[in-house]
């Protein structure tokens, strides 16, 4: 299953961001801690550079915390600062603040020297579509702040939320595009929702994410579909095929949702939905897509 997806308004994006970087100097780059490489887009290293950098795993209350804490390392390695944060609860925004005066350390002390003091750091929220950037702004800047803009002095049209005396947001985040020359990378990007799933097959897809879960969280898809009164494996269809198991599964999940078509016949496409649902909204239990190569 190969995944293309290039929307053409990211063209105009990218010049958005190129224009809007050169107004900060701290980018904010938010991922989705269930699949930090897959949502994260390299190009912008590139758009980045000779800016301070924060990574922000967020949606990590979905994520597998062990992994979660093996990616903050790996980041780490690579000299990025890491938090890692529920944007929609709040958990782990208070850390920010004082993480990103450790991440401007050198431009505070390249002010320092040329004796401007107090001076904010300006910074932009980045991410790929749905990794969760307006509900961090929104979370991070609260309703205490106010927003700047159109002052003189103030970059016409851009507005600056106000933080604190020490920093400003700006109000619109960069939208990154996701990559999807690796077609392991649009699979994760798709279990997860980034993708609209009217363009997908949802039912090939779910045989593609049942297929992961039996190998990396074997025992989680029969605890929640399976009835656990009766030995489990009562169904076995899709014989022959190279997706035997998982369309033996799905099936499973389709019988014990009732998903039927008409003429009794199982819906697969409406078991793969609830399957979907259920993994989207952490109802599998806590489950990161990739692991970092440390
Ligand atoms: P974007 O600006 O990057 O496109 O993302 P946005 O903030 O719109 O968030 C996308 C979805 O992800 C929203 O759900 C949002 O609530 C959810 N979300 C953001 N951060 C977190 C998090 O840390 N944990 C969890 N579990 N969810 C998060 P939605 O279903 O589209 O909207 P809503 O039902 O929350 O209104």
């Amino acid at each position: 299953m190969n995944i293309q997806w290039y929307p053409g308004h990211m063209t105009k994006a990218k010049r958005m961001m190129q224009e809007d970087i050169k107004l900060i100097d701290l980018v904010i780059e938010i991922l989705d801690a269930r699949l930090p490489k897959s949502s994260r887009n390299p190009d912008i290293d590139e758009l980045g550079k000779n800016k301070a950098r924060l990574i922000v795993l967020n949606k990590a209350d979905l994520a597998d915390e062990a992994v979660t804490e093996e990616w903050k390392q790996w980041f780490e390695s690579k000299q990025m600062h890491v938090i890692t944060v529920n944007a929609r609860s709040g958990a782990g925004i208070r850390q920010m603040d004082k993480v990103i005066q450790e991440a401007c350390k050198e431009k505070i002390e390249r002010d320092r020297k040329r004796g401007i003091l107090n001076r904010p750091i300006r910074a932009m929220v980045a991410g790929i579509p749905n990794v969760g950037k307006s509900t961090l702004i929104n979370g991070y800047a609260g309703k205490a702040c106010t927003k700047t803009g159109n002052k003189p002095g103030v970059t016409k049209g851009k507005q600056w939320i106000k933080m604190s005396k020490t920093l400003e947001l700006l109000d619109t985040p960069g939208i990154l595009w996701p990559k999807f020359e690796d077609p392991e990378a649009g699979l994760r990007l798709a279990f997860v929702g980034t993708i609209n799933d009217q363009i997908i097959q949802t039912e090939e897809l779910a045989l593609e994410f049942i297929r992961f879960m039996e190998q990396s969280y074997p025992g989680v898809l029969k605890e929640r579909y399976y009835p656990q009164t009766e030995p489990a494996d009562t169904l076995f269809l899709g014989a022959g095929s190279q997706y035997a198991n998982e369309i033996t599964i799905l099936n499973q999940i389709a019988l014990s949702r009732s998903c039927k078509k008409k003429g009794d016949e199982p819906d697969l496409e409406k078991a793969a939905a609830i399957l979907f649902d259920d993994f989207r909204q952490g109802k599998l239990g806590k489950i990161t897509l990739e692991r970092p190569v440390l």
